[in-house]
């Protein structure tokens, strides 16, 4: 066996080795108990005594270098990671479970409302979120000097068309009807802005659900059959509802909708103010002047329409006491959901 063909040999061999298993076998091949080093060592004596130093001296190099790529070897093989230093892949290991996500709260009672509506025959029409003063205002019988329109009430943008973010859902009304004729039955859900400080119960971008039916002989009856089917599928059946008369520019007459408060059964408590009474809506009987302004006959067809915010609905129904809980995206809340 000549040692300088083995000094050659191993650098190539280990080279090779890509696991602990083969790294062991090569460690026992050559410095085992009977291994190469040792057959070596054990030749020294049948050596000529004059060769017997120089020989030894080779056999002492193989050892160390030997043990320095061993060490090499192992260390290689513990950095590229256990599953390549054991050789392969452990198919039984658990994965690294993917959370779910779901819809966000104030999606889910969206869904859940226009779902109802839609059973009752409504279809569901969204608008823009950027709207002009028009639909905004004037074509819902807004007068001009109406605190509504003032700055500190709606965000207008710049430039000259007169465009704001839309303050309500109500001028999908008018964008609705300029095309369509009746019979119709809507509901809009979406985005509105106010210019409102933050606090618990405000914020400058919330959700609102419009909705409005126009047909011949259309009454107030309506207006109270469709609402109080809608309270009963969103609070339980045992709900009751009330209709306090109220000013709106865009209906005639109105009323501001309130339901028995869900906490106290209408006893009284704080969160109804000891009233026993929740406010959810404003409704009433679509005005003349808004049938004119998108070209139907007010002789011909009667309508009602009512508003209501998606959060307000939403603190009500799980009691919740911030509004801002909606937004903050902290997931200990949104995953109670
Ligand atoms: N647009 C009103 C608001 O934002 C809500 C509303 C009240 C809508 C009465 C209606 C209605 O359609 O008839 O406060």
């Amino acid at each position: 066996m000549d040692i300088n063909e083995i000094l050659a040999q191993v650098d190539a061999e280990i080279r090779d080795i890509g696991t602990r298993e083969g790294l062991e076998e090569f460690r026992v091949k050559y410095l085992g108990r009977k291994g190469i080093v040792a057959q070596l060592t054990g030749s020294i004596p049948t050596l000529p005594v004059e060769e017997r130093g120089r020989f030894g001296q080779q056999v002492n190099a193989l050892k160390n270098k030997l043990s320095c790529l061993i060490r090499e070897k192992e260390k290689s093989l513990a950095d590229s990671g256990t599953k390549a230093a054991s050789g392969e892949e452990d198919l039984g290991m658990p994965g690294i479970a993917q959370e779910l996500g779901h819809l966000h709260p104030v999606t889910q009672i969206i869904t859940r409302i226009c779902d109802i509506f839609m059973r009752m025959g409504f279809a569901v029409v969204e608008g823009p979120e950027i709207e002009n003063e028009y639909n905004n205002f004037t074509g819902l019988n807004i007068p001009l000097e109406h605190p509504s329109r003032d700055v500190f009430d709606t965000f207008y943008l710049k430039g000259g068309e007169k465009l704001l973010l839309r303050s309500h859902t109500s001028p999908v009304q008018i964008r609705v009807m300029q095309k369509q004729k009746p019979p119709l039955a809507v509901v809009v859900p979406g985005r509105v802005y106010r210019p409102d400080a933050v606090d618990a119960s405000h914020s400058f971008m919330f959700h609102q659900i419009e909705g409005f039916l126009v047909d011949k002989g259309i009454r107030f009856s309506d207006l109270k059959g469709i609402l109080e089917a809608f309270a009963r599928a969103v609070f339980g059946e045992e709900i009751k509802m009330r209709f306090r008369p109220h000013f709106f520019p865009f209906t005639e007459p109105s009323a501001e909708v309130d339901i028995s408060c869900i906490i106290c059964k209408g006893k009284g408590c704080s969160v109804c103010g000891r009233k026993g009474w929740l406010e959810i809506l404003g409704s009433g009987m679509i005005h003349p002047n808004v049938f004119k302004h998108v070209g139907i006959d007010p002789e011909v067809y009667t309508g009602f329409a009512f508003g209501m915010g998606v959060e307000r609905i939403a603190m009500l129904k799980y009691g919740i006491n911030d509004i801002r809980l909606f937004f903050e995206n902290d997931l200990r809340f949104l995953k109670q959901f």
